[in-house]
């Protein structure tokens, strides 16, 4: 079959790294892909927001299947632009609808979401401009730090913890003063949770579904989580805390109750369902949904999936995922991200990398590459993933480290850190 990959990151280097790997794909193109996706399938200058023209080259070229990567075709809606145009509704889309991408493109929703399906999740109150006196009085009941968080999409950015009632309060009122425009005019103020974050993934076709390996990802830019919060700096799978009894406790009261809730609802979804958790004194609580995989929790947990990930897409597409296999592999895999000096601020592109052919045990990702002249220059903040396998966490985290030294291209910055707090 034929298959279009949609996205240019590490995490669609990875989909793409893996869904090559299937017997079933004749062909893979990516649109529009990176340095990286051309070494395992085809390029297509096509944005992945571009619905006309991507639904264009799906019927000239003889698609068959559709991969999501990033969530911001899946909130405009590239799956319901494909179902209901009559040269495209029957070439499956894998990624929820409009509908089920408002799990991750509205905070508030979200929270309701939880609130009417009992999944645990921490206290909150959402305001508007209408609001502000009854916010900033909510934010009164609450105990420091404080998080707030605006309601729409802001590429990382909406989440702010603020450690005291002070700041909480003048930050609350900017954010609903245009702070991040139209994406705080409305603002959810929540308690604040302690403990450790992990990942953890669904493949879901509507009805059933398949976890895949969970993942910790690394989001400070700084060693021993310091400094600015990036789109992440590294990933390890599996994550010790998620022995077998607490992912049950997951399945049970976070992954089921939230596919049963939107098959309720009536919400189409067919895709990756990221639950961002956090580990509270053994219990499982969800801080947020993203309505694809994560990146660079991707960047490991492909290496962990032994299964072939174009036959659960099958699944997914035909509604009988229930009669897939999903293996996980049983060693360790982690990333790091080796990115642009002055990342997640200002940074320069352009720069040449060397010594990728010179890498060895190792999965190379691309993140921000393109070609130039010829030569893989650096084209973003995080440029290149080094995804290892080991038979612990440690052995795979000395393989990354140590072909990441051999990957060049001026001031280049890693976390020498990843996974040493688990
Ligand atoms: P989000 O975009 O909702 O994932 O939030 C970004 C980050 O803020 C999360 O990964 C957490 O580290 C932190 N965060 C969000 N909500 C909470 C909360 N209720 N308690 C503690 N930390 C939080
Ligand atoms: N690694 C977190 C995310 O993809 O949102």
């Amino acid at each position: 079959m034929k298959v279009l990959l949609l996205g240019s990151g590490g995490r669609e280097h990875a989909l793409a790294w893996k869904i090559a790997q299937s017997a079933k794909v004749e062909k893979l193109f990516i649109a529009p892909g990176n340095a990286g996706t051309q070494n395992v399938g085809e390029n297509v200058d096509i944005k992945a927001d571009d619905f006309e023209a991507l639904k264009n080259f799906v019927v000239e070229n003889g698609v068959d299947m559709v991969i999501v990567g990033p969530e911001d075709p899946l909130v405009k809606g590239v799956y319901d632009d494909f179902k209901n145009d009559e040269r495209t509704k029957n070439i499956p889309v894998i990624g929820p609808s409009k509908a089920g991408a408002v799990l991750e493109g509205s905070k508030d929703f979200a929270k309701q979401f939880m609130k009417r399906h009992n999944i645990p999740t921490a206290k909150y109150e959402t305001f508007d401009g209408t609001t502000v006196e009854e916010g900033l009085k909510f934010l009164e009941t609450l105990k420091a730090p404080y998080v707030l968080k605006a309601d729409g999409l802001c590429a990382g950015k909406g989440v702010l913890i603020l450690p005291t009632l002070e700041e909480a309060k003048k930050e609350f009122k900017e954010m609903l003063g245009g702070m991040f425009g139209n994406a705080s005019a409305r603002v959810v103020i929540e308690e604040f949770l302690s403990g450790i974050e992990c990942s953890v993934f669904a493949l879901t076709d509507g009805k059933n579904y398949k976890i895949l390996p969970e993942a910790k990802d690394y989001k400070r830019i700084g060693e021993h989580d310091t400094g600015l919060n990036t789109g992440g700096m590294g990933s390890v799978s599996p994550v010790p805390f998620a022995t077998k009894e607490w992912m049950q406790k997951v399945e049970d009261r976070i992954i089921r109750p939230t596919v049963e809730g939107l098959a309720e609802e009536n919400i189409e979804y067919k895709g990756f369902i990221f639950f961002g958790l956090i580990n509270v004194e053994g219990e499982p609580m969800v801080i947020e949904y993203n309505c694809r995989m994560g990146d660079p929790e991707t960047e490991t947990v492909m290496l962990r999936l032994k299964s072939d990930i174009v036959g659960l897409f099958e699944g997914v597409a035909e509604g009988n995922l229930d009669k897939r296999d999903i293996e996980f592999d049983e060693r360790a895999a982690v990333c790091v991200m080796l990115v642009s000096g002055g990342y997640p601020q200002t940074y320069a592109k352009g720069y040449e990398i060397t010594g990728l052919d010179k890498v060895e045990d190792s999965v190379v990702f691309h993140a921000g590459t393109k070609m130039q002249n010829g030569k893989v220059v650096t084209n973003g903040g995080r440029v290149i993933a080094v995804s290892s396998y080991g038979k612990d966490k440690s052995e795979a985290l000395q393989n990354s480290f140590t072909q990441a030294q051999k990957i060049e291209f001026t001031d280049k910055y890693f976390r020498r850190d990843i996974g040493q707090d688990l």
